[in-house]
């Protein structure tokens, strides 16, 4: 383990320190200052890198080799049993990473999720045309919860009646450290008992049962979604174990709505507090085809950091770097690095291209549900700057508490439509 070397970083390993959003004030005299820097953390762990800049995250991102996703992508630290209870895809390197990779994959090709677009236009057209003519509710609930979970379930052929289980669930693995949805104190039986399990939720638990009644279904009759492709596949000649399809079925319910929500409120969010950007994408709506799209995600990214671990001793810039130390890529830091970005501080629509990191970027995790992602979110743009007149916050938004999630619970807003 490295030691303390200065502890400017050490309020981002406290989920306090993002109650009001991302610390870009903390990011930018880090990127300044200390790129990479050391960020203590309270015992049981040791402590990790913090790197804020663009060209670093990069680095790290690309560089699996040096620095390996296996030893899992959040900041906890697991024991050797713990890893292997709770892997997926994720949390593998290449090669093996490949080859899981392959199984899904031609199922989010851009060819396949354009297929989607009439399907998803008409979600989110009924979405819309539900929640706006109350005008005055919740913006998660009635708008950005609903559309996510409405193409997985179709991706995962799951009926109607179970999307608020899927968002429950969703709720529940990611907010762990939040009082509202932690459900296991440390310390205590029950979580020593959850070791195994991914995020020490129970909430796994019911994700991996409700998978394994999927998985039954599609072998007795197979119908070509990614459940059918998760029981088919073979890696090496061998089937996947019940292990390996739990934490994979458990990766996509996950990681396919709970990001892409975060995504849609942030976005509303943005065009509460920007008027111009709503009235420029009122009067030309054809720019969310372009790059502002990526500048929207740019300036509202819903993921704060993934993990790495160093494989050997290395530096990320000028920064030396230890065998086993954690490294978390700051990515809404990177995604304002004037190094990388000008005037990274400025919305602008107008930019021609974003070099943003809001999916990641260079290596090969790059999130495998980005096009689709972007999607959903150009067509819930579309539909709502073409519906709404103004809008306005309605109450106090409510922020998960978390330093990995830029998560918000709940956003009353107003709206008049046009
Ligand atoms: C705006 C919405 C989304 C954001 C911001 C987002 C962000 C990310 C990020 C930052 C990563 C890790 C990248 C890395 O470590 O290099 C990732 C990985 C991943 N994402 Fe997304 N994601 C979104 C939507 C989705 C959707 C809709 C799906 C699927 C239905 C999805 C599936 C995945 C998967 C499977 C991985 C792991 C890929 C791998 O390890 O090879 N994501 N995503």
């Amino acid at each position: 383990m490295t030691t303390t070397t200065g502890s400017l970083a050490a309020p981002l390993a406290d989920p306090d320190s993002f109650a009001d959003g991302p610390p870009w004030a903390l990011f930018r005299e880090l990127r300044d200052r200390e790129p990479v820097a050391w960020t203590p953390e309270p015992e049981p762990h040791s402590g990790f890198w913090s790197v804020t800049r663009h060209a670093d995250i990069v680095a790290v991102s690309r560089s699996w080799q040096e620095f390996t996703s296996s030893r899992g992508v959040a900041l906890e630290e697991l024991e050797d049993d713990q890893l292997e209870h709770r892997t997926s895809l994720i949390d593998t390197d290449p090669p093996h990473h490949g080859k899981l990779r392959k199984i899904v994959a031609a199922q989010f090709l851009p060819r396949v999720i354009n297929g989607y677009e009439a399907f998803l236009r008409g979600i989110v057209a009924r979405t819309m045309d539900n929640a706006l003519p109350s005008g005055s509710f919740d913006f998660v609930e009635k708008v950005s919860s609903e559309i996510p979970v409405r193409v997985l379930a179709r991706m995962l052929s799951v009926p109607d009646t179970d999307h608020s289980k899927l968002t429950g669930w969703g709720d529940r693995l990611v907010g762990g450290s939040d009082p509202e949805f932690s459900e296991v104190a440390p310390g205590t039986p029950e979580y020593d008992e959850l070791r195994l399990v991914p995020f020490r939720s129970p909430a796994a638990l019911e994700v991996f049962e409700y998978g394994r009644e999927l998985q039954a279904a599609r072998r007795a009759e197979p119908t070509g979604d990614l459940i059918s492709a998760l029981v088919e596949a073979r890696v090496d000649d061998e089937p996947l174990s019940q292990q390996d399809l739990d934490n994979f079925f458990l990766l996509l319910a996950l990681a396919g709505q709970e990001t892409t929500r975060q995504a849609l409120t942030l976005a509303m969010q943005t065009l509460i507090d920007n008027p111009e950007v709503l009235a420029r994408l009122q009067t030309e709506p054809e720019l969310l085809s372009g790059p502002a799209l990526d500048e929207l995600l740019r300036w509202g990214a819903p993921v704060y950091h993934m993990r790495r671990t160093a494989n050997v001793d290395t530096v990320i810039g000028e920064t030396p770097v230890r065998a086993g130390d954690k490294i978390a890529m700051w990515f809404p830091s990177g995604n304002r690095d004037e190094r990388a970005i000008d005037d990274p501080d400025v919305l602008d629509l107008d930019r021609p291209t974003v070099d943003m990191l809001t999916f990641g970027k260079g290596g090969p995790h790059f999130c495998m549900g980005s096009f689709l992602a972007k999607l959903e979110y150009r067509v819930t743009l579309e539909e709502l700057v073409a519906r709404v007149d103004t809008v306005a916050y309605d109450g106090p938004v409510e922020r998960l508490r978390s330093n990995f999630v830029n998560g918000i619970k709940r956003m009353p807003v107003r709206v008049t439509t046009r």
